[in-house]
């Protein structure tokens, strides 16, 4: 009755989380939602008139001229030519799926990344290899390397900052090298940026795709995480060659992104209290980040091990004594407590067993103390 594609079709663990962890009572550290006091007024109070009518695909011009500029300051040389703008940077996941992948189709990503792009990619059929990250928040460019020589991947899917779940940063010089390794190899890279401008001691190193020389690229990024999430609005950046048909596909797929929401997002950015915005969603976030850390400290030091995020949303723990966090969930929720579980990050769940992915920006500072405390009770068991 219907596709094949269907038999692949896995439902979101999130989504159902995020449901259990509605009620009231439950301290939840599942979702990745922002803080609700960090999303901006929704005044649509002057909407012009004629975004009644139907836009273009590629998205509003003044829109796609502030991205391709905020582009060139962070390194990327692309010009609004470039920009597509999305339903969400999740939508570009979407037609880069539907860009690369039949049933088969290798694809390379980190180990662990992030869930809802596995969902996308197995949907499709990809055969989804990943290479491990390394505790100190880096990816080997030589073993790297190494998987697209074995692998000989359509594209490789990475999230360099502030990564979700596990919350790497590469450094410049890491970047550097990755980007060698696809250029060498002629690999097409897409990265996923959405937490770059969610960082607390410093800016992020320049994207990646910055410093290619001559690889294909798509670079998403996404208006999600600093302005409103319930707009859905994200855009591509994708080299020339790429484009054309990220465009058709986009077309085929929605015709075009929402205009009033492309409108209310051109205004934000270039209304001069952006920074502003900016700063305090840092200093909310890094303020949430340092509370659970302390706690994480107090509870959890003889019980897992983990970095501080430089950045994003998540702290990702590792347990000392590995146990299937699913089934550590099913506990937690009963007591009232919410987290994600480490394993579906993994294209194999079980070459993930005993992380825990905490989120940070959600719940008030008074209860992340709470929460944590009773969710290292549960660990010890
Ligand atoms: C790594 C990553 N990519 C993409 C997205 C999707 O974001 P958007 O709301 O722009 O669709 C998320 C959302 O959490 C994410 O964590």
């Amino acid at each position: 009755m219907f596709s094949e594609r269907i038999q692949r079709l896995s439902g979101s663990l999130i989504r159902e989380i995020l449901a259990a962890a509605q009620r009231p009572e439950v301290i939840s550290f599942a979702g990745g939602l922002p803080a609700s006091q960090c999303l901006p007024e929704l005044d649509l109070g002057s909407v012009p008139q004629s975004l009644a009518q139907y836009g273009t695909t590629e998205g509003e011009p003044e829109l796609r001229e502030a991205i391709a500029r905020e582009a060139n300051k962070m390194g990327i040389a692309c010009s609004a030519d470039q920009v597509l703008v999305l339903s969400g940077s999740q939508q570009a996941l979407d037609l880069a799926a539907k860009l690369f992948v039949d049933p088969g189709t290798p694809v390379l990503t980190e180990g662990p990344t992030y869930l809802a792009a596995l969902q996308v990619l197995k949907l499709f059929g990809a055969e989804i290899h990943a290479v491990p990250q390394h505790a100190d928040g880096s990816l080997d460019a030589g073993e790297f390397g190494a998987a697209i020589d074995r692998v000989r991947p359509a594209f490789s899917y990475l999230i360099p900052s502030f990564q979700n779940p596990s919350g790497a940063c590469y450094d410049e010089a890491n970047r550097k090298r990755l980007a060698e390794v696809l250029d060498t190899a002629g690999v097409p890279v897409f990265e996923d940026d959405p937490y770059r401008a969610l960082s607390y001691d410093g800016e992020a190193p320049a994207p990646l795709v910055s410093h290619l020389k001559k690889a294909s690229f798509i670079y998403a990024g996404s208006f999600s995480k600093t302005l409103v999430p319930g707009l859905r609005e994200g855009y591509l950046i994708a080299s020339p060659d790429l484009y054309p048909y990220l465009v058709k596909l986009k077309q085929a797929a929605d015709l075009h992104t929402n205009r009033i929401g492309q409108w209310y997002v051109a205004r934000a950015l270039n209304d001069p209290g952006y920074a502003a915005h900016i700063d305090k969603l840092r200093a909310t976030y890094r303020a949430g980040r340092d509370v659970m850390q302390d706690a994480l400290a107090r509870h959890f030091s003889d019980l897992a091990d983990w970095q501080l995020p430089r950045g994003g949303l998540f702290f990702w723990l590792t347990l000392k004594t590995p146990q299937d966090t699913r089934k550590l969930l099913a506990r937690a929720l009963e007591h009232n407590v919410a987290f994600m579980p480490g394993e579906p990050f993994y294209p194999k769940p079980e070459d993930g067993i005993g992380h825990l992915r905490l989120n940070f920006s959600h719940t008030a500072p008074e209860r992340i103390e709470e929460g944590i405390a009773r969710l290292a009770a549960l660990v010890r068991g």
